[in-house]
Protein backbone atom coordinates (compact mmCIF):
# COMPACT_ATOMS: atom_id res chain seq x y z
CA UNK A 1 0.00 0.00 0.00
CA UNK A 2 1.07 3.45 0.63
CA UNK A 3 1.12 6.20 -1.40
CA UNK A 4 3.90 8.58 -3.31
CA UNK A 5 3.86 11.79 -4.91
CA UNK A 6 6.80 13.03 -7.02
CA UNK A 7 7.24 16.47 -8.46
CA UNK A 8 9.40 18.19 -11.01
CA UNK A 9 8.72 22.12 -12.32
CA UNK A 10 8.28 25.18 -11.39
CA UNK A 11 9.19 26.67 -7.59
CA UNK A 12 6.00 25.71 -6.02
CA UNK A 13 4.63 25.43 -2.39
CA UNK A 14 5.56 22.46 -0.76
CA UNK A 15 2.13 22.37 0.97
CA UNK A 16 0.20 22.67 -2.91
CA UNK A 17 2.65 19.10 -3.60
CA UNK A 18 1.13 17.86 -0.03
CA UNK A 19 -2.46 18.71 -0.79
CA UNK A 20 -2.13 16.10 -3.99
CA UNK A 21 -0.50 13.40 -1.66
CA UNK A 22 -4.07 13.60 0.96
CA UNK A 23 -5.83 12.40 -2.23
CA UNK A 24 -3.55 9.34 -1.63
CA UNK A 25 -4.30 9.10 2.26
CA UNK A 26 -6.20 5.95 1.55
CA UNK A 27 -3.71 3.85 0.77
CA UNK A 28 -1.56 4.57 4.60
CA UNK A 29 -1.96 7.01 6.88
CA UNK A 30 0.12 6.15 9.85
CA UNK A 31 2.71 8.79 8.79
CA UNK A 32 3.90 10.75 6.28
CA UNK A 33 7.13 12.61 4.85
CA UNK A 34 8.92 14.36 1.86
CA UNK A 35 12.13 15.63 1.07
CA UNK A 36 13.23 18.38 -1.93
CA UNK A 37 16.20 19.59 -2.63
CA UNK A 38 17.69 23.07 -1.75
CA UNK A 39 20.99 24.33 -2.56
CA UNK A 40 22.38 20.87 -3.31
CA UNK A 41 21.56 18.98 0.21
CA UNK A 42 18.32 17.16 0.95
CA UNK A 43 15.62 18.71 2.66
CA UNK A 44 13.50 15.87 4.68
CA UNK A 45 11.03 16.35 6.86
CA UNK A 46 8.39 13.41 8.75
CA UNK A 47 5.73 13.02 11.34
CA UNK A 48 3.77 10.58 12.18
CA UNK A 49 -0.11 9.93 12.00
CA UNK A 50 -2.03 11.55 9.20
CA UNK A 51 -0.57 14.04 6.52
CA UNK A 52 -2.13 17.09 8.47
CA UNK A 53 0.46 16.61 10.96
CA UNK A 54 2.97 16.86 8.33
CA UNK A 55 1.29 19.84 6.75
CA UNK A 56 1.17 21.71 10.33
CA UNK A 57 4.76 20.98 9.97
CA UNK A 58 5.04 22.44 6.77
CA UNK A 59 6.01 26.83 6.59
CA UNK A 60 3.49 28.39 4.02
CA UNK A 61 6.82 29.83 2.74
CA UNK A 62 8.75 26.92 1.43
CA UNK A 63 8.92 26.31 -1.88
CA UNK A 64 10.73 23.01 -4.44
CA UNK A 65 10.88 22.68 -7.62
CA UNK A 66 11.46 19.07 -7.45
CA UNK A 67 9.91 17.01 -4.55
CA UNK A 68 8.64 13.41 -3.90
CA UNK A 69 6.43 12.87 -0.51
CA UNK A 70 5.06 9.89 0.83
CA UNK A 71 1.98 8.32 3.19
CA UNK A 72 2.83 5.08 4.91
CA UNK A 73 1.14 2.13 5.76
CA UNK A 74 4.17 0.16 7.61
CA UNK A 75 5.09 -3.28 6.83
CA UNK A 76 8.65 -3.25 7.65
CA UNK A 77 9.59 -1.67 10.84
CA UNK A 78 7.31 0.03 13.29
CA UNK A 79 5.57 3.32 12.84
CA UNK A 80 7.80 5.96 13.92
CA UNK A 81 9.65 8.96 12.18
CA UNK A 82 12.82 6.66 11.65
CA UNK A 83 10.85 4.05 9.33
CA UNK A 84 8.28 6.95 7.72
CA UNK A 85 9.42 8.06 3.79
CA UNK A 86 11.49 8.97 2.28
CA UNK A 87 14.26 6.88 3.30
CA UNK A 88 17.66 9.11 2.76
CA UNK A 89 21.23 6.97 1.91
CA UNK A 90 23.98 7.10 4.35
CA UNK A 91 25.83 9.84 2.80
CA UNK A 92 22.81 12.10 2.18
CA UNK A 93 23.20 11.89 -1.44
CA UNK A 94 19.71 10.21 -2.53
CA UNK A 95 16.33 10.26 -1.09
CA UNK A 96 13.49 7.43 -2.54
CA UNK A 97 9.70 7.01 -1.42
CA UNK A 98 8.35 3.50 -2.19
CA UNK A 99 5.58 1.60 -2.39
CA UNK A 100 5.85 -2.37 -2.18
CA UNK A 101 8.17 -4.68 -0.91
CA UNK A 102 11.86 -5.26 -1.63
CA UNK A 103 11.73 -8.91 -0.78
CA UNK A 104 15.75 -9.58 -0.84
CA UNK A 105 16.18 -6.53 1.33
CA UNK A 106 17.83 -8.37 3.91
CA UNK A 107 20.49 -10.09 1.65
CA UNK A 108 21.23 -6.30 0.36
CA UNK A 109 21.67 -5.07 3.64
CA UNK A 110 23.95 -7.79 4.86
CA UNK A 111 26.22 -6.85 1.47
CA UNK A 112 25.93 -3.66 2.12
CA UNK A 113 26.83 -3.63 5.92
CA UNK A 114 24.10 -3.34 8.70
CA UNK A 115 25.63 -0.04 9.96
CA UNK A 116 24.84 1.72 7.20
CA UNK A 117 21.24 1.72 7.66
CA UNK A 118 19.15 3.52 10.47
CA UNK A 119 15.23 2.59 9.73
CA UNK A 120 13.97 -1.32 10.10
CA UNK A 121 12.50 -0.66 6.56
CA UNK A 122 13.17 -2.76 3.15
CA UNK A 123 13.14 0.39 1.22
CA UNK A 124 16.02 2.12 2.25
CA UNK A 125 18.29 -0.36 0.57
CA UNK A 126 17.11 1.23 -2.81
CA UNK A 127 18.13 4.92 -1.39
CA UNK A 128 21.81 2.45 -0.03
CA UNK A 129 22.78 0.86 -3.01
CA UNK A 130 22.45 3.75 -5.21
CA UNK A 131 25.33 5.13 -3.17
CA UNK A 132 26.91 1.38 -3.63
CA UNK A 133 27.20 1.22 -7.00
CA UNK A 134 29.56 3.65 -8.93
CA UNK A 135 28.91 5.82 -12.29
CA UNK A 136 26.38 8.57 -13.83
CA UNK A 137 23.19 8.37 -11.82
CA UNK A 138 21.26 7.20 -14.65
CA UNK A 139 23.57 3.90 -14.74
CA UNK A 140 23.23 3.48 -11.57
CA UNK A 141 19.60 3.71 -11.01
CA UNK A 142 18.81 1.06 -13.93
CA UNK A 143 21.71 -0.88 -12.13
CA UNK A 144 20.44 -0.92 -8.47
CA UNK A 145 16.92 -1.91 -10.05
CA UNK A 146 18.25 -5.12 -11.30
CA UNK A 147 19.60 -5.75 -7.50
CA UNK A 148 16.42 -5.22 -6.63
CA UNK A 149 13.50 -8.04 -6.45
CA UNK A 150 9.75 -7.53 -4.95
CA UNK A 151 7.11 -5.33 -5.91
CA UNK A 152 7.90 -1.62 -6.22
CA UNK A 153 6.55 2.14 -7.02
CA UNK A 154 10.06 4.05 -6.56
CA UNK A 155 10.14 7.68 -7.30
CA UNK A 156 13.99 9.30 -5.92
CA UNK A 157 15.67 11.90 -6.05
CA UNK A 158 19.46 12.88 -6.30
CA UNK A 159 20.71 15.94 -4.40
CA UNK A 160 22.00 17.63 -7.61
CA UNK A 161 20.56 16.51 -10.91
CA UNK A 162 16.94 18.11 -10.45
CA UNK A 163 15.49 14.82 -11.57
CA UNK A 164 13.16 12.33 -10.77
CA UNK A 165 13.75 9.09 -11.37
CA UNK A 166 10.97 6.28 -11.50
CA UNK A 167 10.40 2.53 -11.63
CA UNK A 168 7.54 0.28 -11.49
CA UNK A 169 6.93 -3.35 -11.19
CA UNK A 170 3.50 -4.48 -9.89
CA UNK A 171 2.15 -1.33 -7.41
CA UNK A 172 0.86 1.12 -9.65
CA UNK A 173 2.36 4.43 -10.93
CA UNK A 174 1.38 7.43 -12.90
CA UNK A 175 2.63 10.78 -14.55
CA UNK A 176 1.04 13.41 -16.08
CA UNK A 177 2.22 17.14 -17.27
CA UNK A 178 0.38 20.10 -15.28
CA UNK A 179 0.94 23.71 -15.57
CA UNK A 180 3.26 23.34 -12.96
CA UNK A 181 5.60 20.49 -13.95
CA UNK A 182 5.48 16.95 -14.19
CA UNK A 183 3.69 14.95 -11.53
CA UNK A 184 4.46 11.65 -10.47
CA UNK A 185 1.82 9.32 -8.10
CA UNK A 186 0.26 6.03 -7.02
CA UNK A 187 -3.27 6.91 -8.32
CA UNK A 188 -4.64 9.47 -10.82
CA UNK A 189 -7.11 11.11 -8.81
CA UNK A 190 -4.10 13.41 -8.19
CA UNK A 191 -4.05 14.65 -11.46
CA UNK A 192 -6.82 16.80 -11.58
CA UNK A 193 -8.32 15.71 -14.99
CA UNK A 194 -5.06 16.28 -16.70
CA UNK A 195 -4.41 13.30 -19.07
CA UNK A 196 -1.20 10.51 -17.50
CA UNK A 197 0.90 7.55 -18.44
CA UNK A 198 0.69 4.60 -16.95
CA UNK A 199 4.12 3.13 -16.53
CA UNK A 200 3.89 -0.44 -16.98
CA UNK A 201 5.18 -3.55 -15.11
CA UNK A 202 9.37 -3.15 -15.35
CA UNK A 203 9.47 0.05 -17.17
CA UNK A 204 11.50 3.11 -15.71
CA UNK A 205 10.96 7.04 -16.07
CA UNK A 206 13.69 10.17 -15.81
CA UNK A 207 11.94 13.27 -15.54
CA UNK A 208 12.99 17.07 -15.57
CA UNK A 209 11.35 19.88 -15.56
CA UNK A 210 11.40 20.13 -19.81
CA UNK A 211 11.65 15.89 -20.17
CA UNK A 212 10.39 13.10 -20.10
CA UNK A 213 11.79 9.83 -21.11
CA UNK A 214 10.81 6.11 -20.77
CA UNK A 215 12.66 3.00 -20.50
CA UNK A 216 12.22 -0.57 -20.16
CA UNK A 217 15.24 -3.25 -19.94
CA UNK A 218 17.50 0.19 -19.45
CA UNK A 219 16.68 1.44 -23.28
CA UNK A 220 14.25 4.46 -24.44
CA UNK A 221 10.88 3.18 -25.25
CA UNK A 222 7.38 4.97 -26.04
CA UNK A 223 4.34 5.11 -24.06
CA UNK A 224 0.84 6.16 -25.20
CA UNK A 225 -0.86 8.71 -22.89
CA UNK A 226 -4.43 7.91 -21.54
CA UNK A 227 -7.42 10.02 -21.30
CA UNK A 228 -8.11 10.94 -17.72
CA UNK A 229 -11.79 9.61 -16.74
CA UNK A 230 -11.48 9.88 -12.93
CA UNK A 231 -14.57 12.53 -11.19
CA UNK A 232 -12.86 15.02 -9.20
CA UNK A 233 -16.79 15.01 -7.31
CA UNK A 234 -16.15 11.51 -5.79
CA UNK A 235 -13.48 13.33 -3.60
CA UNK A 236 -15.44 15.83 -2.40
CA UNK A 237 -17.53 14.97 0.85
CA UNK A 238 -20.30 17.94 0.19
CA UNK A 239 -22.85 17.28 2.66
CA UNK A 240 -21.68 14.47 4.50
CA UNK A 241 -19.69 14.28 7.30
CA UNK A 242 -17.62 11.50 6.31
CA UNK A 243 -17.05 9.80 2.98
CA UNK A 244 -18.11 6.61 4.43
CA UNK A 245 -21.66 7.90 4.99
CA UNK A 246 -21.55 8.99 1.63
CA UNK A 247 -20.99 6.65 0.04
CA UNK A 248 -23.95 4.24 1.32
CA UNK A 249 -26.41 7.10 0.91
CA UNK A 250 -24.58 6.80 -2.53
CA UNK A 251 -25.98 3.18 -3.44
CA UNK A 252 -29.33 3.52 -4.91
CA UNK A 253 -27.69 5.99 -7.67
CA UNK A 254 -25.15 3.17 -8.53
CA UNK A 255 -27.83 0.88 -8.93
CA UNK A 256 -29.43 2.68 -11.10
CA UNK A 257 -25.92 3.35 -13.28
CA UNK A 258 -25.66 -0.46 -13.07
CA UNK A 259 -29.15 -0.97 -14.39
CA UNK A 260 -28.48 1.23 -16.84
CA UNK A 261 -25.41 0.21 -18.29
CA UNK A 262 -25.93 -3.83 -18.30
CA UNK A 263 -28.91 -3.24 -20.24
CA UNK A 264 -26.17 -2.43 -22.61
CA UNK A 265 -23.70 -4.68 -21.87
CA UNK A 266 -25.51 -7.56 -22.22
CA UNK A 267 -26.64 -7.37 -25.50
CA UNK A 268 -22.35 -7.08 -25.95
CA UNK A 269 -21.17 -10.78 -27.89
CA UNK A 270 -18.56 -10.75 -25.11
CA UNK A 271 -21.16 -10.94 -22.74
CA UNK A 272 -23.43 -13.33 -24.36
CA UNK A 273 -20.10 -15.90 -24.81
CA UNK A 274 -18.98 -15.24 -21.10
CA UNK A 275 -20.31 -18.90 -19.90
CA UNK A 276 -19.33 -20.37 -23.45
CA UNK A 277 -17.52 -23.53 -23.65
CA UNK A 278 -17.02 -23.23 -19.80
CA UNK A 279 -17.32 -25.90 -16.91
CA UNK A 280 -16.42 -24.68 -13.71
CA UNK A 281 -16.28 -20.93 -12.24
CA UNK A 282 -13.52 -19.46 -9.76
CA UNK A 283 -14.85 -16.39 -7.90
CA UNK A 284 -11.98 -14.94 -6.21
CA UNK A 285 -11.49 -11.80 -4.51
CA UNK A 286 -10.19 -10.39 -0.66
CA UNK A 287 -12.51 -9.32 2.60
CA UNK A 288 -15.56 -7.63 1.21
CA UNK A 289 -15.23 -8.18 -2.54
CA UNK A 290 -15.09 -12.33 -0.97
CA UNK A 291 -18.56 -11.90 0.25
CA UNK A 292 -19.68 -10.66 -2.40
CA UNK A 293 -17.96 -13.80 -4.36
CA UNK A 294 -19.56 -15.75 -1.68
CA UNK A 295 -22.79 -14.74 -3.25
CA UNK A 296 -22.12 -15.08 -6.56
CA UNK A 297 -21.16 -18.70 -6.37
CA UNK A 298 -24.60 -19.51 -4.56
CA UNK A 299 -26.44 -18.14 -7.71
CA UNK A 300 -24.39 -18.78 -10.20
CA UNK A 301 -25.17 -22.56 -9.26
CA UNK A 302 -28.71 -21.85 -8.65
CA UNK A 303 -29.10 -20.21 -12.24
CA UNK A 304 -26.60 -22.01 -14.40
CA UNK A 305 -25.68 -25.58 -14.92
CA UNK A 306 -22.17 -24.94 -13.65
CA UNK A 307 -19.62 -25.40 -11.05
CA UNK A 308 -19.21 -22.31 -9.36
CA UNK A 309 -17.26 -22.13 -6.16
CA UNK A 310 -15.78 -19.31 -4.23
CA UNK A 311 -12.10 -19.01 -3.03
CA UNK A 312 -10.42 -16.08 -0.88
CA UNK A 313 -7.58 -14.75 -3.41
CA UNK A 314 -4.85 -15.32 -0.77
CA UNK A 315 -5.29 -19.28 -0.55
CA UNK A 316 -6.52 -20.00 -3.97
CA UNK A 317 -3.08 -18.64 -5.05
CA UNK A 318 -1.27 -21.04 -3.42
CA UNK A 319 -3.29 -24.47 -4.92
CA UNK A 320 -2.72 -25.91 -7.54
CA UNK A 321 -5.17 -28.02 -9.32
CA UNK A 322 -8.02 -25.74 -9.20
CA UNK A 323 -8.04 -23.79 -12.23
CA UNK A 324 -7.55 -25.35 -15.86
CA UNK A 325 -8.12 -23.89 -19.10
CA UNK A 326 -12.18 -24.51 -19.32
CA UNK A 327 -12.85 -22.37 -15.85
CA UNK A 328 -13.52 -18.95 -16.19
CA UNK A 329 -11.83 -17.16 -12.80
CA UNK A 330 -14.23 -13.99 -12.02
CA UNK A 331 -12.33 -11.72 -10.03
CA UNK A 332 -13.70 -8.93 -7.72
CA UNK A 333 -11.73 -6.09 -6.48
CA UNK A 334 -13.31 -2.73 -5.84
CA UNK A 335 -9.55 -1.11 -6.10
CA UNK A 336 -8.54 -3.73 -9.09
CA UNK A 337 -4.35 -3.31 -7.50
CA UNK A 338 -5.02 -6.02 -4.44
CA UNK A 339 -2.23 -8.01 -4.92
CA UNK A 340 -3.21 -11.67 -4.01
CA UNK A 341 -6.25 -10.96 -6.46
CA UNK A 342 -3.67 -9.82 -9.02
CA UNK A 343 -1.24 -13.03 -8.14
CA UNK A 344 -4.80 -14.57 -8.63
CA UNK A 345 -4.51 -13.30 -12.22
CA UNK A 346 -1.45 -14.44 -13.22
CA UNK A 347 -1.76 -17.48 -12.18
CA UNK A 348 -5.00 -18.24 -14.24
CA UNK A 349 -3.44 -16.61 -17.37
CA UNK A 350 -0.59 -18.58 -17.09
CA UNK A 351 -3.05 -21.54 -17.33
CA UNK A 352 -4.55 -19.97 -20.24
CA UNK A 353 -7.78 -19.98 -18.42
CA UNK A 354 -9.82 -17.06 -19.43
CA UNK A 355 -9.92 -14.24 -16.62
CA UNK A 356 -12.66 -11.82 -16.07
CA UNK A 357 -12.61 -8.80 -13.88
CA UNK A 358 -15.65 -7.21 -11.71
CA UNK A 359 -14.10 -4.30 -10.84
CA UNK A 360 -14.55 -0.17 -9.69
CA UNK A 361 -11.49 1.14 -11.29
CA UNK A 362 -11.13 1.11 -15.18
CA UNK A 363 -7.86 1.65 -15.48
CA UNK A 364 -6.72 -1.02 -12.81
CA UNK A 365 -4.11 -3.62 -13.17
CA UNK A 366 -6.87 -6.11 -12.40
CA UNK A 367 -9.19 -4.41 -15.19
CA UNK A 368 -6.31 -3.99 -18.09
CA UNK A 369 -5.25 -7.52 -17.40
CA UNK A 370 -8.63 -9.28 -17.81
CA UNK A 371 -10.15 -10.46 -20.98
CA UNK A 372 -13.38 -8.95 -20.20
CA UNK A 373 -14.37 -6.57 -17.67
CA UNK A 374 -17.59 -6.02 -15.35
CA UNK A 375 -17.96 -2.73 -14.51
CA UNK A 376 -19.29 -1.58 -10.95
CA UNK A 377 -20.17 2.05 -11.82
CA UNK A 378 -19.73 3.50 -8.31
CA UNK A 379 -17.08 6.26 -8.62
CA UNK A 380 -14.28 6.34 -6.68
CA UNK A 381 -14.74 4.80 -3.16
CA UNK A 382 -12.63 6.53 -0.61
CA UNK A 383 -14.18 5.34 3.13
CA UNK A 384 -11.88 2.55 3.83
CA UNK A 385 -14.20 0.28 4.67
CA UNK A 386 -16.08 -0.95 0.77
CA UNK A 387 -19.79 -0.30 1.11
CA UNK A 388 -21.02 1.27 -1.76
CA UNK A 389 -18.93 -1.05 -3.87
CA UNK A 390 -20.58 -4.16 -1.99
CA UNK A 391 -24.05 -3.46 -2.87
CA UNK A 392 -22.99 -2.78 -6.41
CA UNK A 393 -20.99 -6.43 -6.96
CA UNK A 394 -24.25 -8.43 -5.56
CA UNK A 395 -26.27 -6.00 -8.19
CA UNK A 396 -23.57 -7.09 -10.66
CA UNK A 397 -23.98 -10.56 -9.78
CA UNK A 398 -27.82 -10.62 -9.59
CA UNK A 399 -27.57 -9.53 -13.20
CA UNK A 400 -24.96 -12.32 -14.06
CA UNK A 401 -26.84 -15.06 -12.47
CA UNK A 402 -29.78 -14.06 -14.07
CA UNK A 403 -30.83 -16.02 -17.61
CA UNK A 404 -31.53 -13.46 -20.23
CA UNK A 405 -31.32 -10.64 -18.04
CA UNK A 406 -32.82 -8.10 -20.73
CA UNK A 407 -36.19 -9.70 -21.22
CA UNK A 408 -37.02 -10.02 -17.85
CA UNK A 409 -37.41 -7.36 -16.47
CA UNK A 410 -34.49 -7.56 -13.85
CA UNK A 411 -33.33 -4.13 -15.02
CA UNK A 412 -36.79 -2.47 -13.95
CA UNK A 413 -36.19 -4.39 -10.99
CA UNK A 414 -33.49 -3.12 -10.03
CA UNK A 415 -34.14 0.42 -10.58
CA UNK A 416 -37.60 -0.02 -8.61
CA UNK A 417 -35.87 -1.47 -6.04
CA UNK A 418 -32.79 1.70 -5.90
CA UNK A 419 -36.05 3.86 -5.14
CA UNK A 420 -37.24 1.74 -2.03
CA UNK A 421 -33.93 1.21 -0.10
CA UNK A 422 -32.96 2.47 3.05
CA UNK A 423 -30.57 2.37 5.76
CA UNK A 424 -32.28 3.48 8.49
CA UNK A 425 -33.00 1.94 11.68
CA UNK A 426 -33.60 2.85 15.63
CA UNK A 427 -31.06 4.39 16.57
CA UNK A 428 -31.10 3.18 20.12
CA UNK A 429 -29.71 0.10 18.69
CA UNK A 430 -26.55 2.18 18.23
CA UNK A 431 -26.37 2.54 22.15
CA UNK A 432 -26.89 -1.19 22.80
CA UNK A 433 -24.23 -2.33 20.31
CA UNK A 434 -21.88 0.42 21.75
CA UNK A 435 -22.33 -1.07 25.22
CA UNK A 436 -22.21 -4.79 24.10
CA UNK A 437 -19.04 -6.34 24.75
CA UNK A 438 -19.57 -8.59 22.05
CA UNK A 439 -21.52 -8.73 18.82
CA UNK A 440 -23.28 -11.69 16.50
CA UNK A 441 -24.44 -11.77 13.38
CA UNK A 442 -26.55 -14.93 12.30
CA UNK A 443 -28.28 -15.68 8.92
CA UNK A 444 -29.12 -18.71 7.03
CA UNK A 445 -28.29 -19.01 3.25
CA UNK A 446 -27.59 -15.95 1.80
CA UNK A 447 -28.22 -14.10 5.35
CA UNK A 448 -25.45 -15.85 6.63
CA UNK A 449 -23.28 -14.06 3.77
CA UNK A 450 -24.94 -11.08 5.13
CA UNK A 451 -24.01 -11.60 8.42
CA UNK A 452 -19.99 -12.33 7.49
CA UNK A 453 -19.93 -8.79 6.21
CA UNK A 454 -22.08 -6.96 8.61
CA UNK A 455 -19.85 -8.49 11.38
CA UNK A 456 -16.66 -7.33 9.22
CA UNK A 457 -17.74 -3.80 8.77
CA UNK A 458 -18.43 -3.59 12.54
CA UNK A 459 -15.12 -5.08 13.75
CA UNK A 460 -12.60 -2.80 10.91
CA UNK A 461 -14.21 0.71 11.89
CA UNK A 462 -15.41 -0.01 15.67
CA UNK A 463 -12.82 -2.40 17.07
CA UNK A 464 -15.67 -4.11 18.40
CA UNK A 465 -15.53 -7.85 19.05
CA UNK A 466 -17.90 -8.75 16.28
CA UNK A 467 -18.72 -12.02 14.63
CA UNK A 468 -20.85 -13.60 11.34
CA UNK A 469 -21.88 -17.44 11.75
CA UNK A 470 -24.63 -19.21 9.72
CA UNK A 471 -27.67 -19.11 12.36
CA UNK A 472 -27.82 -23.22 12.89
CA UNK A 473 -23.73 -23.51 13.74
CA UNK A 474 -24.14 -21.57 16.91
CA UNK A 475 -25.27 -24.29 18.66
CA UNK A 476 -22.53 -26.27 17.78
CA UNK A 477 -19.75 -24.21 19.90
CA UNK A 478 -19.87 -20.20 20.25
CA UNK A 479 -23.24 -20.22 21.77
CA UNK A 480 -20.89 -20.37 25.02
CA UNK A 481 -20.01 -16.80 24.54
CA UNK A 482 -23.70 -15.89 24.26
CA UNK A 483 -24.30 -14.30 27.45
CA UNK A 484 -26.51 -10.84 28.57
CA UNK A 485 -23.48 -8.47 27.09
CA UNK A 486 -24.16 -9.90 24.05
CA UNK A 487 -25.82 -8.41 21.09
CA UNK A 488 -26.96 -10.54 18.14
CA UNK A 489 -28.61 -9.30 14.95
CA UNK A 490 -30.51 -12.14 13.08
CA UNK A 491 -30.87 -11.51 9.02
CA UNK A 492 -34.01 -13.37 8.20
CA UNK A 493 -35.22 -12.45 4.56
CA UNK A 494 -35.71 -16.27 2.93
CA UNK A 495 -39.81 -16.79 4.36
CA UNK A 496 -39.01 -21.01 3.70
CA UNK A 497 -35.91 -20.90 6.74
CA UNK A 498 -37.61 -18.19 8.66
CA UNK A 499 -38.74 -20.22 11.43
CA UNK A 500 -35.32 -21.83 11.61
CA UNK A 501 -33.73 -18.59 12.22
CA UNK A 502 -36.02 -17.96 15.13
CA UNK A 503 -35.57 -20.69 16.78
CA UNK A 504 -31.37 -19.81 16.72
CA UNK A 505 -32.87 -16.44 18.30
CA UNK A 506 -34.97 -17.67 20.87
CA UNK A 507 -31.98 -19.51 22.04
CA UNK A 508 -30.10 -16.75 22.31
CA UNK A 509 -32.74 -15.16 23.82
CA UNK A 510 -32.75 -17.64 26.63
CA UNK A 511 -29.26 -17.07 27.59
CA UNK A 512 -30.00 -13.20 28.26
CA UNK A 513 -28.63 -11.79 24.73
CA UNK A 514 -30.36 -8.84 23.41
CA UNK A 515 -31.58 -9.83 19.94
CA UNK A 516 -32.35 -7.35 16.71
CA UNK A 517 -34.14 -8.88 13.80
CA UNK A 518 -33.69 -7.46 10.05
CA UNK A 519 -36.33 -8.89 8.01
CA UNK A 520 -38.56 -8.36 4.78
CA UNK A 521 -41.28 -11.05 6.46
CA UNK A 522 -43.96 -9.87 8.90
CA UNK A 523 -42.49 -11.68 12.44
CA UNK A 524 -43.06 -10.95 15.97
CA UNK A 525 -41.29 -11.90 19.12
CA UNK A 526 -39.23 -10.68 21.78
CA UNK A 527 -36.93 -9.01 20.07
CA UNK A 528 -35.62 -5.19 18.71
CA UNK A 529 -36.86 -5.01 14.72
CA UNK A 530 -35.48 -3.46 11.55
CA UNK A 531 -38.02 -3.76 8.37
CA UNK A 532 -36.34 -4.18 5.42
CA UNK A 533 -37.66 -3.03 2.47
CA UNK A 534 -39.36 -6.16 0.33
CA UNK A 535 -37.22 -6.71 -2.51
CA UNK A 536 -38.80 -8.00 -6.12
CA UNK A 537 -35.72 -10.84 -5.81
CA UNK A 538 -34.20 -12.64 -2.87
CA UNK A 539 -30.97 -12.00 -4.03
CA UNK A 540 -31.65 -8.06 -4.05
CA UNK A 541 -33.11 -8.77 -0.16
CA UNK A 542 -29.17 -9.55 0.26
CA UNK A 543 -28.43 -5.58 -0.46
CA UNK A 544 -31.61 -4.20 1.41
CA UNK A 545 -29.91 -6.23 4.44
CA UNK A 546 -26.85 -4.88 4.34
CA UNK A 547 -27.44 -1.21 4.18
CA UNK A 548 -28.69 -0.98 7.66
CA UNK A 549 -25.52 -2.98 9.03
CA UNK A 550 -23.10 -0.85 7.16
CA UNK A 551 -25.41 2.43 8.46
CA UNK A 552 -24.82 0.51 12.17
CA UNK A 553 -21.36 0.29 12.22
CA UNK A 554 -20.89 4.05 10.63
CA UNK A 555 -23.25 5.52 13.49
CA UNK A 556 -21.57 3.19 15.92
CA UNK A 557 -17.64 4.17 14.68
CA UNK A 558 -18.59 7.58 15.32
CA UNK A 559 -20.59 7.28 18.58
CA UNK A 560 -17.28 5.78 19.55
CA UNK A 561 -15.56 8.79 18.45
CA UNK A 562 -13.09 6.92 16.04
CA UNK A 563 -12.62 8.36 12.03
CA UNK A 564 -14.89 5.35 9.75
CA UNK A 565 -12.93 6.50 7.01
CA UNK A 566 -9.32 5.72 8.70
CA UNK A 567 -9.92 2.85 10.81
CA UNK A 568 -6.80 1.63 12.41
CA UNK A 569 -4.23 -0.56 11.55
CA UNK A 570 -5.96 -0.55 7.66
CA UNK A 571 -5.73 1.04 3.98
CA UNK A 572 -8.26 1.07 1.27
CA UNK A 573 -5.84 -0.42 -1.42
CA UNK A 574 -3.70 -3.69 -0.08
CA UNK A 575 -0.65 -3.63 -2.56
CA UNK A 576 1.28 -6.36 -0.63
CA UNK A 577 0.76 -9.84 -0.37
C1 LIG B 1 -13.63 -4.24 4.00
C2 LIG B 1 -12.81 -3.98 2.83
C3 LIG B 1 -11.78 -4.98 2.46
C4 LIG B 1 -11.67 -5.10 0.94
C5 LIG B 1 -10.48 -6.01 0.57
C6 LIG B 1 -10.38 -6.20 -0.93
O1 LIG B 1 -14.57 -3.22 4.19
O2 LIG B 1 -12.96 -2.99 2.18
O3 LIG B 1 -12.03 -6.22 3.05
O4 LIG B 1 -12.86 -5.61 0.44
O5 LIG B 1 -9.30 -5.45 1.04
O6 LIG B 1 -10.21 -5.00 -1.60
P1 LIG B 1 -10.53 -4.86 -3.13
O7 LIG B 1 -12.01 -5.03 -3.30
O8 LIG B 1 -10.05 -3.50 -3.52
O9 LIG B 1 -9.79 -5.95 -3.83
Amino acid sequence: MCGIVGYVGKNISVKKILAKLQNLEYRGYDSAGFAYIKNNNIVCRKKVGQIVNLINATNDQEQADICICHTRWATHGKVCENNAHPQVSYNNNFAVVHNGIIENYNQIKEKIGINKFSSQTDSEVIANLMEEISGAIETRFFEMLKKISGSYAICLIERSSKKLYVAKNKSPLYISQTEDGYFVASDISCFEGNDYYSLEDGMCAIIDKDNLKFYKDSKPCKLQKTKNIYHIDDIKLSKFSHFMQKEIAETPQILFNIAKTYSKLVETIKYKNLFNNIKNVVLSGCGTAFHACLLGEEWINDTYNLNARAYIASELRYKENIIDKNTLVLLVSQSGETADTLAVMNMAKEIGAKVVAMTNIEYSTLAGGADFVLPLCAGQEIGVASTKVYSAMLAVFYILSTKNAKNTGCFNKIITFSRQISAKFDKNIIEIVQKSKRVFFIGRGYDGITAQEGALKLKEITYKDACGYYAGELKHGTIALVDENTIVFAIITNKNIAAKTLNAVEEVCSRGAKVVVLTDQNLSGNFNYIKLQTAADEKLAAIAAVLPLQSLAYEVAVKCGFNPDRPRNLAKSVTVE
